[in-house]
Formats: C-alpha cells, sequence, structure tokens
C-alpha cells in the first residue's frame, strides 16, 4: 500500500495534525472495518464507533458491537434511531410524495442526514475532533454527510479514506486478515454494495452496472419475486389523518410498526421492485436496483387521497413543489432553508389528507381500488345528475365555453389557415 498523501481541498477535511480522537459511523462491515484498525494506525488516533439502527434488517448490533471493539475502538455506541427516523424524515417524505427521478423514494437520501446528525451529536458527547465515515468519492452519500457535518458543526473535521486509500477490495481483505479483522464472505465473492434502512434497500455493482443484464434472482433479498408472489390478490386499506399514515387494515399502528408492517405485506406480493437509472448529483449516471414494498404502497396511497381532497389548483402546484423537495432532498441539502419552507407548505397541504384509500397487491403490482374521505371534493351526484346539490348547472356550460375559448377563437381568426 502507498503512504497516504494527505492534501486538503475543503476547509472542513481534517489533516493529520486535527486528528486525535474520531467518531467514526461504522457498519461492521469491511470498508469500515478496515477503517477502525486504518484510522488508529495511521494516525495514532483513538476511535469512537457509532452504528446507527434505521430499521435494516437482519443486524445483530451486539455482534456489530463486540466487533468494533475487538477491532480497537474505545467505545461503540449503537443508537436506535428508527422513531426518529421515521417520525421526522420519512414522514415528511411521505407528504411531499418524495421521488426522485420517477422512481426513487428516497431512503438512503433520508437516511444519511439523520445518521451525520447523531454522528455530530456522539462526536461533541465523547470528545472527538473528526467524524469519519466509509463513502466513496463517486456516490452521492458522501455529499449528504459532508454537508450534514460541515453545517451542523464547523469545529468538527471530517475524514473519508475510502476516498483516498486506493486499496481495492482484495487489498483491504488482505489488510484485514493481517490485521485479524474477520472477514465474511471471502475475496472470490464480491458482494453488492447494499444500502438499507425502513423505507426501502438499494443494490449496486456487479452486473447491475452492465445496462443489458437483467435482473438475477439472487439480488431481491426483500421482495418476492413477483412470479412467485401467491395467486390470491390482497387488498390492504391505509388510513391517514393530515398526511400521517396512522391504520393499516383497521388497525391503528405507531409508526414504525406500520412502515414495517405495509412493507412485509408488499414484499408478499412482490411489490415494489425499482430498475432505476439515476443522474447523481457528483455527475455520473448509475443503476441501482432498489426493493421499497412499504414506499410502493404508502405513497399512491398517499398521493391519491391527496388527489382527492384538493381542488385543480392544488393539485397542479404540489407536484412542482413536491419534486423541488425531493430533488433538495436526493442532493445532500436537508439542512436547506427552502426544504423548511417548503414543509410549511406540505403540512398545511395535508391538513386535508384523511380518509382511507384501498389499494389492491397482486403479483407485483399495486392499484388503488378504493377511496374515501370526509374532504373529498367530490359530490357523487354532481357526477351522476346534472341539476341536484345546487353547485352546478349543465345549462351554464356553454356560458363558460364561450368565454373559456374566446382568446383561442380570436388568435385562431387573426392568423393563417393552419392556425400559425
Ligand atoms: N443511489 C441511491 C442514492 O444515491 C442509493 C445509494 C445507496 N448507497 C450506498 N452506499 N450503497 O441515494
Amino acid at each position: 500500500m502507498d503512504e497516504p498523501t494527505y492534501y486538503r481541498t475543503a476547509t472542513y477535511e481534517a489533516v493529520p495534525e486535527d486528528v486525535h480522537r474520531v467518531l467514526l459511523l461504522y457498519s461492521g462491515g469491511l470498508d469500515t472495518s478496515v477503517m477502525l484498525k486504518w484510522i488508529q494506525d495511521q494516525y495514532a488516533a483513538e476511535v469512537v464507533a457509532l452504528t446507527v439502527n434505521l430499521g435494516q434488517p437482519g443486524e445483530d448490533y451486539d455482534v456489530v458491537r463486540a466487533k468494533a471493539l475487538r477491532i480497537g475502538a474505545i467505545d461503540c455506541h449503537v443508537v436506535d434511531a428508527r422513531e426518529e427516523f421515521a417520525a421526522d424524515y420519512v414522514l415528511p417524505a411521505i407528504r411531499a410524495n418524495g421521488i426522485y427521478g420517477l422512481g426513487y423514494p428516497l431512503f438512503t437520501a433520508l437516511g444519511r442526514p439523520l445518521i451525520a446528525k447523531l454522528a455530530v451529536d456522539y462526536a461533541r458527547r465523547t470528545g472527538c475532533d473528526t467524524i469519519a465515515h466509509g463513502c466513496t468519492g463517486k456516490g452521492n452519500d458522501q455529499v449528504r454527510i459532508e454537508a450534514t457535518i460541515a453545517t451542523l458543526a464547523p469545529e468538527l473535521k471530517v475524514i473519508a479514506p475510502v476516498r483516498g486509500w486506493r486499496m481495492g477490495r482484495e487489498e483491504e481483505v488482505a489488510y484485514a486478515r493481517e490485521h485479524g479483522i474477520p472477514v465474511k464472505g471471502g475475496t472470490e465473492s464480491a458482494p453488492y454494495s447494499i444500502d438499507d434502512n425502513l423505507w426501502g434497500r438499494s443494490s449496486e455493482g456487479r452486473w447491475i452496472e452492465e445496462l443489458e443484464h437483467a435482473p438475477e434472482p439472487d439480488v431481491f433479498e426483500l421482495v418476492t419475486r413477483p412470479e412467485e408472489a401467491p395467486d390470491q390478490p390482497e387488498t390492504v386499506t391505509v388510513e391517514f389523518e393530515h398526511g400521517v399514515p396512522v391504520a393499516l387494515n383497521g388497525e391503528r399502528l405507531a409508526l414504525v410498526e406500520l412502515l414495517e408492517r405495509a412493507g412485509e405485506i408488499g414484499a408478499r406480493h412482490g411489490v415494489g421492485i425499482v430498475d432505476h437509472i439515476e443522474d447523481r448529483i457528483v455527475g455520473l449516471k448509475v443503476r441501482d436496483i432498489y426493493e421499497v414494498p412499504a414506499a410502493a404502497i404508502l405513497l399512491l396511497a398517499h398521493q391519491e387521497l391527496e388527489k382527492l381532497v384538493g381542488t385543480i389548483h392544488q393539485n397542479q402546484l404540489k407536484p412542482m413543489l413536491d419534486q423541488r423537495w425531493a430533488y433538495l432532498v436526493y442532493a445532500g441539502l436537508w439542512w436547506e432553508p427552502l426544504r423548511a419552507d417548503l414543509d410549511v407548505y406540505m403540512v398545511a397541504a395535508n391538513a386535508q389528507v384523511t380518509g382511507t384509500i384501498g389499494v389492491k397487491l397482486y403479483k407485483g403490482s399495486a392499484r388503488v381500488v378504493t377511496r374515501a374521505s370526509p374532504y373529498a371534493v367530490y359530490d357523487p351526484q354532481l357526477a351522476t345528475f346534472a341539476e341536484s346539490g345546487g353547485l352546478f348547472s349543465q345549462a351554464a356550460s356553454p356560458g363558460f365555453i364561450e368565454l373559456w375559448s374566446l382568446q383561442s377563437r380570436m388568435a385562431w381568426r387573426v392568423r393563417d389557415d393552419d392556425g400559425r
């Protein structure tokens, strides 16, 4: 391995003199385990590990903590942040119908600012001068994490060893073996790059980088493959109060449990598989395979209910603001004041988003089949019978049409025959 060269591009980057005690965002995987040891060696610094539970399935946090301590962390904190994540990050995303690039429900983008905020809290609490993370130099996550730290804690410095250490997987495995760091899987089986939480799971790498390669079955660990999903469809009802999902199939649930339950039901029916080409903020276009069963049900239901209770004017504006919201979050600017401004609007626009939507799930598809809301801007009598209700007169339509088409008719008249 080459001797690392230290140079500073941004003001918040650490040079070795700054680094005495490091708060490491630790997942227990290969990169951050190698980092844990590498930082001690390269910087002669102490390392405090922090592992954040955002509801990623199948983690054993006792094992993660024991591993960190074994590799030399002076302490390892495990934080269960599921409730905060659900209430303060996923819920605003639901209100804003948060989707980037027509398919990505932002689960990683929502998780990073919270993880980085917790890193700041724990760094301050444990007397660290520097925060270390395991992101590469090619992705969005480095942006989200470092922008958060630089915004919330100008006094803290950042190191991102993976960005500069020029070790590939093989060198990392060798380094790990040499330093007694346990390695899962071995050298030969380069795994997918996975990130997951309550709101979804992403896979990158291997054949996913070949655009002509259709998904291999082994990538799907959360969602049942649609062709193997039950032959019987299932309709799930989602009840909202002011834009907040509060019950599934009539059963009231706390948000974390509701998200988990919706994810299980969707996953069983093969719902929420997204094969996504994505424009990253760092310029690259990449392909991600997403499994987002909870979002596939809840965002669909929320959007449908919102459309039912909103006026035509509200329904035309909100998607534009939703898109701005999603882009800010995707682009790592969670702390940007415009996002908070937009959230005020999102809350206001969700005041009437109360009611119940039925979604039918069947072999990979999710389709709205029933709608009910006391705030629906909908009168079944107006829709069927002409003069009832006193709000609408069919006789008024010709007058409306005359005025509505006035300028178009005038313009047509003063132009050539084809209207140009
Ligand atoms: N492409 C998605 C995003 O930019 C998912 C990133 C997943 N992160 C990861 N380290 N595997 O938000």
